[in-house]
Parts: structure tokens; C-alpha cells; sequence
């Protein structure tokens, strides 16, 4: 019989991808979303991509009685918890919005998990728990450091229960993925990243400004104590990042664990600067991208990329797409919405 896989927060970047990549994979898959942060563009891209409608319940994973009465209506294998806001800038302005959305969300779903006989469950977590490390590349062993905004907070804190719960419920397996900087598209070009507003994030900031979106990138900080003075960072592509969810999900359905709760690193191993970023960009899309340096973002870490052996080697998973294909795949999604007019 088919497993079914919950996908939490499935309408938007990372949980489409992965939507598509668990159906691929031979899951059945239910989404569930509150659409607070996308529209239906995901899950339209993800019909359209494996060629029929799947599940999608329209919810709040802050509201108990809904996430109860999604494991009601449906036996679930697995759960992956995307659903969570994750602007770091905002968290610091709000922070009661993060604490109270991203950790309730998370505390119900565990609650409903394991008051219907237990779950496997799969936690969105980021490579934001390292702060700015002592060294580069950081394995699963590198200590955390205190957060710097409350979103890292909230992904820290979810780390913990997830670990507390698997030690007290034994009904209860989980893996934590640290996700390093997840950019680029489907080769559909069907689903990408959708920012509302201004894009936080590079790449989309990138797509945006070479569409005519926005006038200028800023390069935040060109002195940091880095080869060409730009922050190093470790992109991941968002379909070898889809498939490492597949992977973890496998490693606890099939019961292969080796421990109850489990970490790992999801990168490629390899650090680029921004400059490096960029040029790569104009490079492999044949545009000349309008940038100047600008002051430091406050926040920025100067350094961080992934050791990534331990995903390697156990969960059998490895990035593969480079960075070249990557980067096109960003500029044909940002072409696909322009051409749809979004
Ligand atoms: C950020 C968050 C991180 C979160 C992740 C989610 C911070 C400090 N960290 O990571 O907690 O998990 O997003 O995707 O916000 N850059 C520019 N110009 C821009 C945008 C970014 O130069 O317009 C630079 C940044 O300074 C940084 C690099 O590009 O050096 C990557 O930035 P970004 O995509 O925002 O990711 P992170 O900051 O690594």
C-alpha cells in the first residue's frame, strides 16, 4: 500500500518541490496550507508538473481541532512541517508573531502526531542554528549559537521539541534538516520562488533585477575577510534539496534509523561569494546584472557552508545540479512569471 506523506505549508518554494519529488518517489501526499505567505501558483505548477490535483486542505496549524482532525481523516506515514513564517528582518520587528505561529503550528502538530498513535516526522530547520561559526565547512556536531533573531529562534526551539518528544514518546521519529541556501527552480519552470513584496533573499533579488523588477542589487558588504570581500555562503539547489525530504522520509518509513531523532546538513559542500554569485549568474543567462556594493546587512554571518558526509553517506543523498544549472533555472521561472503576467 502507498504511504502517505503529509506536506505542511505544500503551496510554497521548498514544500512544492518536495511535493513533487515524494509523488515521483511513489508517495501519496496531502497538503495542507494556510496560503498566508503564497497563492495557489504552487500548487497549480505541482498539478500541472505530475499531471493530476492532489489533497489540499486549506488550514492554520495554529488551530489544534484542524490539525486533529487532519489526522482523523487521514492515515498518515509521515509529516513534513514547512508551514512557518521565516523573515528574519520581521521576526525581530514582531517577534510575538514568530514565537507564537511557528512554535504553536509545530507544538499541534506534534500534540495531534502523537495522540493518534504516533508519527515520523520531518522538521524544516535551517543552517541558521550554527549563527556565525568559529569555522567552515560545519558538520551536525558544531555547536549551535545563541540566535541572533527570533526566527532563529523559533527554529532552534523547534529542534528541541521535536528531540524532547521522540525521547519521551516512542511513537514519535524525527529528523531535523539543516537546509543551507536553497535557490533555483523546477526545470519546468512550473514552480519556484514566489516573494511577496521586496525578496529578502539573493537569488530572487538577482531574477527580479535582470526582469526589470527592480533597478539595482545591492551587495551587502564588499570588506568582510573573504577572498573577493563578499560573504561565503553554501546554495543549494531546491530540487536536490526536494529530494533529500525524499530520502529522510524513506530513511523513517522504512525504518532505517539509526537513532530516534536524527540530524543533518543539507548543502553542497562548496561555499560561493555573492560576487561569485552574481557573475555566475550573468555568465551562464548571458545578462549583464545591474549591481553596486553597498553597506553590510546587519545580522549577515561573514562565513558558512556545509560539511555534508553525514547526508552523503546515510541518507544516500547528494547535491548534483550545478551551480550553472541552477542559476538558469532561477532566470527561466523568473521569465515564466513574467510571461504570465505574475
Ligand atoms: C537568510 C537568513 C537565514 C534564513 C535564510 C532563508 C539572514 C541573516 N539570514 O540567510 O536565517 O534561514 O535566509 O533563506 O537574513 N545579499 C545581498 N543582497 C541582497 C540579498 C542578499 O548582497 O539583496 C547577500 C547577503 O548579504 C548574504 C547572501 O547574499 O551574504 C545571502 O543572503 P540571503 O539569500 O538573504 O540568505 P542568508 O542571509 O544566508
Amino acid at each position: 500500500m502507498k504511504k502517505t506523506v503529509l506536506v505542511s505549508g505544500g503551496a510554497g518554494f521548498i514544500g512544492s518541490h518536495v511535493t513533487v519529488e515524494l509523488i515521483s518517489a511513489g508517495y501519496d501526499v496531502v497538503i495542507a496550507d494556510n496560503m498566508s505567505n503564497c497563492d495557489m501558483t504552487g500548487y497549480e505548477g505541482v498539478s500541472k508538473i505530475i499531471g493530476r490535483e492532489l489533497p489540499f486542505i486549506r488550514m492554520d496549524f495554529c488551530d489544534s481541532q484542524a490539525v486533529d482532525k487532519l489526522f482523523s481523516d487521514y492515515r498518515i506515514d509521515a509529516v513534513i512541517h514547512f508551514a512557518a513564517f521565516k523573515a528574519v528582518g520581521e521576526s525581530v520587528a514582531e517577534p510575538l508573531k514568530y514565537y507564537k505561529n511557528n512554535l504553536m503550528s509545530f507544538l499541534n502538530l506534534l500534540d495531534a502526531a502523537h495522540s493518534h498513535g504516533g508519527c515520523n516526522v520531518l522538521f524544516s530547520s535551517s543552517a541558521t542554528v550554527y549563527g556565525e561559526p568559529d569555522q567552515s565547512p560545519v558538520t551536525e556536531q558544531t555547536p549551535r549559537q545563541p540566535s541572533t533573531s527570533p526566527y532563529g529562534n523559533t527554529k532552534q526551539m523547534c529542534e528541541d521539541f521535536l528531540r524532547d518528544c521522540v525521547k519521551a514518546y516512542p511513537d514519535i521519529k524525527g529528523i531535523a534538516l539543516r537546509y543551507f541556501n536553497p535557490i533555483g527552480a523546477h526545470p519546468s519552470a512550473l514552480i519556484g520562488e514566489l516573494p511577496r513584496g521586496v525578496p529578502n533573499n539573493l537569488v530572487p533579488f538577482i531574477t527580479q533585477t535582470a526582469i526589470g523588477k527592480r533597478e539595482c542589487l545591492s551587495i551587502f558588504g564588499n570588506d568582510y575577510p573573504t577572498p573577493d570581500g563578499t560573504c561565503l555562503r553554501d546554495y543549494i539547489d531546491i530540487v536536490d534539496l526536494a529530494k533529500a525530504h525524499v530520502c529522510a522520509v524513506s530513511r523513517m518509513i522504512d525504518g532505517k534509523m539509526k537513532e530516534n531523532y536524527e540530524i543533518f546538513n543539507i548543502g553542497t559542500g562548496r561555499p560561493l561569494s555573492v560576487y561569485e554569485l552574481v557573475t555566475a549568474f550573468e555568465k551562464v543567462n548571458g545578462l549583464k546584472l545591474n549591481y553596486k556594493y553597498a553597506d553590510r546587512r546587519p545580522g549577515d554571518v561573514v562565513a558558512i557552508w556545509a560539511d555534508p558526509t553525514l547526508a552523503n553517506e546515510e541518507l544516500g543523498w547528494k547535491a548534483e545540479r550545478s551551480i550553472e544549472e541552477t542559476l538558469a533555472s532561477a532566470w527561466a521561472w523568473e521569465k515564466h512569471l513574467a510571461e504570465t503576467g505574475k
